[in-house]
């Protein structure tokens, strides 16, 4: 599976949800979530995020973003269509630590 990681936080620029196949995606305050479940392994989001943010669960070091991925789309609604990111996203992209200063 595909897994959404630390940079979408305050980004959500949504180009992600416009490629999906299956619709996969679900949306939190602060980012999106992919539902590993769902997720077909096609790979199409991962160059469409402009913060970087999407990477396969292959990859060392995710498995915090794999459960928070899996705990989350259980309980986050289910989005299907881009929307505009939020006003400051710009000011957020790459920045460090943004689990630990914003996600709730
Ligand atoms: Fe959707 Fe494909 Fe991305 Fe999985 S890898 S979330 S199926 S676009
Ligand atoms: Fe987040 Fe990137 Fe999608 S910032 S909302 S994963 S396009």
């Amino acid at each position: 599976t595909y897994v959404v990681t630390e940079d979408c936080i305050k980004c959500k620029y949504t180009d992600c949800v416009e490629v999906c196949p299956v619709d996969c995606f679900y949306e939190g305050e602060n980012m999106l979530v992919i539902n590993p479940s769902e997720c077909i392994d096609c790979g199409v989001c991962e160059p469409e995020c402009p913060a970087e943010a999407i990477l396969p669960d292959t990859e060392d070091g995710l498995e915090k973003w794999l459960e928070l991925n899996t705990k989350y789309s259980a309980q986050w609604p289910n989005i299907t269509s881009q929307k505009a990111p939020p006003e400051d996203a710009d000011a957020h992209k790459g920045e460090k630590d943004k689990f630990e200063k914003y996600f709730s």
